[in-house]
């Protein structure tokens, strides 16, 4: 391997700490402690895993957690009643619905209805449409996590060529806005697009966010490029059950100049993001100053 490795598990630790410190602050001048509410519908197992994980790490960085666990039948009605109640508590600052939710229920609709200032996910419409004009909104937590990694690493993001892998509206969509801000050249490629390994090899900044497990090999890595791995795949190899990224790891650590590791890479950077982007909600709704470094 000669790519550095791109600790996420440490830099998320430093989010967490820094984010710690503003919420110290926050209760010792203002008397306001930051609140985070979670919805989980269902028992998903790997849902129900990361809403603990998000419980116990907003508690340890000294902000409340309220969590909400609903029956998987849960009728969108009772589900809407309940964010309505969220959004009018003054304690919650940050509303996450974990996804995805069972079939019967819209997330579009339900997405839509938490209040744009407590969507801490930045899945509503209207933080979508202020992150894609570049005004000031909530941003997604995988892609922030990846963008604070990213500018971390090179400093000045600008003239970069970056290619994003993926299309989704958790991370692709609006990783690509967010190196858009930054002043990169953004190419969108996904599953369909022809010849991906030549784009792939355009890469300034590589970001895999496709959902397949070891697809990008050292091949589709441009020598010294920033290779970014979003991908959290569970395969059997061995007879084992093992975690890999969309990227193949061994391969292209020896072309990149620089790569994300799973586990232990963008992953972290997901709570950690959740956390910081609560903190920033917090301030906002008590119209006092934003943490810097925290935000897009
Ligand atoms: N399910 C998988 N990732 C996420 C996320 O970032 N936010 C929410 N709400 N659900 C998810």
């Amino acid at each position: 391997m000669t790519a550095t490795l791109i600790d996420g598990k440490a830099f998320a630790a430093k989010v967490r700490a820094e984010v710690g410190k503003h919420v110290a602050t926050l209760k010792s001048e203002h008397g306001i402690v930051p609140g985070l509410a979670v919805v989980l519908v269902g028992e998903d197992p790997a849902s129900q895993v990361y809403v603990r994980n998000k419980g116990q790490q907003t508690l340890e960085v000294g902000m409340a957690s309220f969590e909400h666990k609903l029956d998987a039948s849960t009728a969108e009605a009772d589900l809407l009643a309940l964010i309505k109640t969220l959004n009018a508590d003054p304690k919650v600052h940050g509303i996450l619905v974990q996804l995805p939710l069972p079939k019967h229920l819209n997330s579009d609709l339900v997405i839509n209805s938490i209040d744009p200032a407590k969507d801490v996910d930045g899945f509503h419409i209207s933080n979508v449409g202020l992150l894609g004009t570049g005004q000031k909104s909530m941003v997604p937590c995988t892609p922030l996590g990846c963008l604070m990694m990213l500018r971390d690493h090179h400093g000045s993001l600008a003239g970069l060529e970056a290619v994003v892998v993926g299309r989704s509206n958790i991370v692709g969509k609006p990783m690509a806005q967010l190196l858009l801000n930054d002043s990169c050249t953004v190419t969108i490629a996904h599953s369909r697009t022809k010849d991906l390994g030549e784009v792939c090899r355009r890469a300034d900044i590589l970001v895999a966010a496709v959902g397949r497990p070891e697809m990008i090999t050292g091949e589709w890595v441009k020598p010294g490029a920033t290779v970014i791995d979003v991908g959290i795949n569970r395969i059997d190899r061995d007879g084992k059950t093992k975690l890999v990224g969309d990227v193949h790891f061994e391969s292209a650590a020896k072309i990149a100049g620089a790569i994300t590791p799973v586990p232990g890479g963008v992953g972290p950077m997901t709570i950690a993001c959740l956390l910081a982007n609560t903190l920033t909600a917090c301030c906002r709704a008590n119209g006092l100053p934003e943490p810097k470094g925290l935000t897009a």
